[in-house]
């Protein structure tokens, strides 16, 4: 790298995006956990040699720069970035030019990338800058060669394989749309030659947009250097697009995972996004989506579970689940159809079985909430069995209140807890219980109608014997 030159970048996400056919930029779209620019200032933020960051952003502009500055990456780079506002939308050539005015006298060229082309390394940047710089010519453009080259640019080369231009494929000619070797839409350019290139172009194109790639005509030496690998220069251009390279990503997610040590089984089945940690010897199960979440080693995920923000220690198991933001410890057995919403933690040895739902609640070593229960806004101790049926009643309409339940406390079934109420240690709640005050440790609670039966009732008679029963005992 020659530092005698001081070296910029340009990233386009002004575009609408027209082809998602969505009221989301396009840039704004999600692989795998991070937005599609995301993944584009990652690799560019690798390249610590770029002395400035410009960011042309248009269409939805201010929700671009508010989801890019709150996104891990930017903290990262943030020194370096400056957005630039492309006011009318006249394309990708006329996005550069609003750069122009900002650009630091210093600068001597200029790295140009679309903010659509996600999967583009660091490494392939890195060698297009170096081929750029070493060649001396005025603009090196990152090519690729495509079996399926539909939608992209084609590089027009004359009778010596020189590039002469670039030609969309809207207005190219059959003979030129047969080309096979693409545009990836990233080129490095030498200032100003770039700017009096910017000059010239002119709208007078199928689409009347002033195109990026028009400029290739107007400068007097260009190169295009060709990418090995097709999958870093396509760009997300519509929705079947974007599943392509989420495909890509996801699979190589997985397996990375897979030489890590962790099983994934039917892994075609599975989604596991960029913030997820997974520990070794844990098996991943079909139907399963984890996201944002951390699990420790020897764990048992799915089948169909799902995980979104949750830490998971090791050795538990969590089988056809929804967990949302919680906690949740070593050696634990969550599911089948458990629900774990936010704020919960769950300490070790804990388990939680069918049609469970915990809600905002902490819920300590050794207990067991097997079936049928709500524990919601609660906080269950050590070594407590609740019963099937058995829930919480946190709401009175107006606010949620909390429970409280001791150390070893045995719940029966459908026992009805009426929050706010607290329950000592050593309790026994009889089944069918409806508890409305709090309870000092060590205390057996019954609290049911009293139950009565009639021999030989009339309601007994007229069903199996056809008798009135009038004369009877009601
Ligand atoms: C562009 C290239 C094409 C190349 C392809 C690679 C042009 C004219 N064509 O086509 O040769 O093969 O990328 O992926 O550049 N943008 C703005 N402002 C605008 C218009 C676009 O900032 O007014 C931005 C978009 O947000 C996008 C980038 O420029 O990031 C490229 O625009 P897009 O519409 O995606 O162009 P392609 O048709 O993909
Ligand atoms: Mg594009």
């Amino acid at each position: 790298m020659n530092k005698t030159y001081k070296i910029g970048c340009v990233i386009l996400a002004a575009g609408e995006g027209t082809r998602m056919k969505s009221s989301l930029p396009k840039v704004l779209f999600d692989v795998c956990g991070k937005t599609i620019i995301e993944h584009v200032i990652e690799s560019v933020s690798k390249l610590d040699y770029l002395y400035r960051i410009y960011i042309v952003i248009g269409h939805k502009s201010e929700e671009v720069k508010q989801i890019l500055i709150s996104s891990h990456i930017y903290n990262k780079v943030k020194n370096k970035i400056i957005f630039v506002e492309q006011k009318k939308l006249l394309g990708s050539g006329d996005a550069v030019k609003q750069v122009q005015k900002h650009v630091d006298k210093n600068i001597k060229h200029l790295l140009v990338l679309s903010g659509d082309v996600p999967l583009i390394s660091d490494s392939t940047l890195d060698e297009l800058v170096n081929t750029h710089l070493t060649s001396g010519v005025d603009c090196t453009i990152l090519s690729c060669i495509m079996d399926n080259p539909y939608g992209y640019g084609r590089i027009v080369r004359d009778l010596s394989k020189n590039v002469t231009e670039i030609v969309e494929e809207i207005d190219a000619t059959e003979k030129q749309r047969s080309i096979k070797e693409v545009n990836a839409g990233i080129y490095v350019f030498k200032l100003p030659q770039l700017w009096q290139a910017l000059a010239k172009i002119k709208p007078d194109n199928k689409k009347n947009e002033y195109y990026l790639t028009d400029t290739i005509k107007f400068v007097d030496t260009k190169n295009a250097v060709v990418c090995k690998n097709p999958h870093e220069v396509k760009g997300v251009n519509n929705r079947k697009d974007l599943y392509e390279i989420t495909e890509i990503v996801r699979k190589k997610i997985i397996e990375q995972f897979m030489i890590n040590g962790v099983s994934v089984i039917m892994p075609d089945t599975i989604f596991i996004d960029y913030y997820t940690e997974i520990g070794s010897d844990t098996t991943v199960l079909p139907g399963s989506i984890i996201t944002k979440s951390k699990i420790g080693s020897n764990c048992k995920i799915g089948p169909y579970t799902i995980l979104e923000n949750v830490e998971v220690d090791s050795d538990t198991e969590i089988v056809y689940s929804y967990v949302q933001s919680a906690n949740i410890g070593k050696n634990c057995k969550i599911g089948p159809l458990s629900r774990i919403r936010p704020q919960t933690k769950i300490f070790d040895n804990v388990s939680i079985g069918n049609f469970v739902e915990i809600k905002n609640s902490t819920i300590y070593n050794n207990t067991k909430i097997n079936h049928l229960s709500y524990v919601g806004d609660a906080v269950v101790n050590e070594y407590v069995n609740i019963g099937a049926g058995s829930i919480t009643c946190n709401f009175d309409g107006i606010k949620k209140h909390r429970t409280v339940i001791g150390k070893k406390v045995f719940i029966g079934s459908n026992v009805n807890l009426i929050a706010p109420i607290n329950i000592g240690d050593n309790v026994v709640i009889a089944a069918g219980s409806t508890v409305t005050k709090d309870v000092p440790s060590n205390t057996f609670v019954i609290a049911r109608a009293k139950e009565v039966h009639k021999i030989n009732h009339r309601i007994v008679k007229r069903l199996f014997y056809s008798t009135s029963g009038e004369d009877d005992e009601r």
